[in-house]
This record gives structure tokens, sequence and C-alpha cells, in this order.
């Protein structure tokens, strides 16, 4: 077994902690750039040959520990007929955000499979070259929604919480919807051949805990429920460090935590057999290798007993960090045993 999935049964005793990053495959490589300087991010995306090209990019090139697939977490707004575009500088833009709360009833329920069809070849493709495990993703319903009714990344999600606060029964009619979608387009990546999946609520940090519960977490509770429990889940929250106690009640294989809390101190709460995963502030990455090495070090030290660590970092990686940095950090995890 590898040692990404023996981590995350809280089962490697090997000495060695297996090490990926989200983001992975993204810009900060100039072999990424170099492809996306001939393509849009729908077609990099859409294109099953690209997709298995792009996963493996970071492998291949850095030698991480587990691949991550090369997708979105908005694709799944396609299967709700509101399609996202990626404009430079600005980021994922909505071409027909809801306005009022009563457009939820506009949306129309596409066929996941057929529409993300592309996933699941990616996917398969994947399987027959990847040296390494396959995770999977989609985003937490939570921030999926705040994404639909924003429009595109936000400061303060105002529109988001006074939706929310103000139409709480759609609200939840939206997030009950992509809970639906969601569960299917798991399966699907399941099935097409992914060992673990990533639920990514990038925007949950924004609510306070009453709110999470009711909006967030009870949604992440029925996907897991839904994709059932033959495939390990790590829960990744903006916030996790501090919803660590509450998302441990969901018992998902493992959480990925911020880079906000103290990983050992949060150990101390969060029972086995849930792995840790994380939690490197991602800005330590512009700073130089004695300081990379040092950070990692101290995080490395805190798990040194722990047969539940995942080494990542506290949120993705930034397109502009130098890759030799992520070099740096590789080397210092590959070389610490435990
Ligand atoms: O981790 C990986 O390498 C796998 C691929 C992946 C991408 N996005 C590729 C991507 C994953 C797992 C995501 C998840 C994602 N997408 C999240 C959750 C994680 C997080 O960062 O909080 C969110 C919120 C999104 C929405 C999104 N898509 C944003 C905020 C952006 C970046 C905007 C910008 O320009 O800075 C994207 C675009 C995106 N997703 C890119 C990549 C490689 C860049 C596209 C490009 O080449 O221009």
């Amino acid at each position: 077994m590898t040692l990404l999935l023996k981590a995350l049964r809280c089962e490697n005793h090997t000495g060695k902690t297996p090490i990926w990053l989200m983001r992975q495959a993204g810009r900060y490589l100039p072999e990424y750039r170099a492809i996306r300087a001939n393509h849009s991010f729908r077609t990099m995306y859409s294109t099953p040959e690209l997709v298995a090209e792009i996963t493996e990019l970071p492998i291949k090139l850095l030698g991480f520990d587990a691949a991550i697939l090369f997708s979105d977490i908005l694709v799944i707004t396609d299967t709700l007929g509101r399609p996202f575009d990626y404009e430079e500088g600005i980021g994922p833009v909505l071409r027909n955000p809801l306005q009022t709360d009563t457009d939820i009833d506009s949306l129309v329920e596409r066929d996941v499979a057929e529409t993300l069809h592309f996933v699941a070849q990616g996917i398969k493709l994947l399987r027959s070259s990847l040296s390494t495990p396959l995770i999977g993703f989609c985003g937490a319903p939570f921030t999926v929604a705040s994404y639909l009714i924003e429009g595109r990344s936000s400061h303060d999600f105002k529109k988001t919480k006074q939706w929310m606060l103000r139409h709480p029964d759609r609200f939840h009619q939206l997030l009950q919807l992509l809970t639906k979608q969601s569960i299917e387009y798991l399966k699907m990546q399941i099935q097409a051949g992914v060992q673990a999946i990533q639920l990514f609520d990038s925007w949950a940090h924004i609510l306070g805990p009453t709110q999470f519960r009711e909006f967030s977490l009870s949604y992440m509770q029925q996907l897991m429920k839904g994709v059932g429990s033959q495939t390990p889940i790590i829960l990744f929250c903006k916030g996790s460090s501090l919803m660590a106690e509450q998302l441990a009640t969901l018992k998902p294989a493992a959480i990925s935590l911020d880079w906000q809390g103290d990983i050992g101190a949060i150990r101390r709460i969060v029972p086995y057999p849930i792995a840790l995963q994380g939690n490197l502030d991602p800005d330590l990455l512009y700073g130089d290798a004695k300081t990379i090495r040092k950070e990692a070090q101290r995080i490395l030290n805190a798990m040194r007993d722990d047969s539940g660590h995942i080494f990542n970092l506290g949120h993705g990686i930034h397109p502009d960090i130098p890759v030799d940095a992520v070099k740096t950090l590789i080397a210092c995890v590959r070389e610490s045993t435990r």
C-alpha cells in the first residue's frame, strides 16, 4: 500500500511522511504555463488527454506521493446550466450568476456523468499511467453556492450571507441541489478510479460555528453518506484549524488544516483514526531554503510519532512560487525520518 493510503488509515509506520500540495498542478510550473499559453483553461480541464498530462506533471517533475486530478471545483456549475469562464487577472467568473433567491427555480439539472464525461475519461487515462494514488475532489456545497451567488471571488461574501440569512429556505434548497449533483459527481470519479477524495470548503471561514454547522457541515455529512465509506475522504476548509473539532464529528479519513493552527495541538482534539493533513503557510515558500526547512521541520517534529500525517500546505500553492522552493520542501520532508 502506498504512503498516502497508509497515512489516510493512520497506519503509516514506515517512518516516512507522504507529501502533496494543493494546486500542485498549476501555474507555478513553467511546463503548465507552456501548455496554458496555447489553450484556454476550459479546454485544458475538458480535454481528457490534457487532464491526464497536467495531473501527472508535478509527479514526473517533482515526485510528490499523490496526484490531484487537474480540474476545478466550479465545473459542477455546468451541471446546473450556469457555466464559468476564467478571466485573466480576475479568476473564475460566472456568466449568469443567481440574482435573486427565486432564480433557483430557473436552474436546469443536467445529467452529471454526461455533462462531465471528460473528467471520468481523464481519470481512466491516468489510472493506466500514474505511479501514485490519484485524489479526486469537489467543492463543498457552501463554497460552490457562494460562487453561484457572488458570480466570482469576493472579499466579504456579503450577497451570500444576506441570502443565507434572509432566505434560509431557498439557500438550503440550493445547497441540497448542489449536494445531490456532487454525490453523483464523486461517485462517477470513484467509479472511474480515484483512490481518495478531497472536499474543498474554501470559503467556510466566513461562517461562525452555528452557521457553519447548519450551512456547511451538514451538507458535507450528506455528501460523505451519499458517497459511502469505501473511499477515504479528506475534508479541507479554510478555517479548519478552528473547526477541527466539528469536522472530526463527521469521522472523515482526514482533515486538511489551514496554517493558522498548531498541528500538534490540534492532534490532541482530533482522535485516531482521523489523519491530519497540512499545514505549512503557503507564503513560507517565498522564504529562503533555511526558513522553509525550519518551518517544515517544526511541523514534522510536531507529528513525529503520528501514523496519520500527510504533509501539505494550509491552502493552495501561489502561482508565483519558485519551483526551487518546492524542491527544497520536498527534500526536507523526504530526509526526515520519524
Ligand atoms: O490542486 C490542483 O493542482 C488540482 C487542480 C485544482 C484547480 N483548482 C486548478 C486551477 C483544484 C483542486 C482547484 C480547486 C479550486 N478552484 C478551489 C478550492 C481550493 C482553493 O484554492 O480554495 C477554488 C476556490 C477554485 C476556484 C478557482 N479556480 C480559483 C479561485 C482560481 C484561481 C483564480 C486566479 O486566477 O488566481 C481558479 C482557476 C484555476 N484552478 C487555475 C488552476 C490551475 C488557474 C487557471 C489558469 O491557468 O489561469
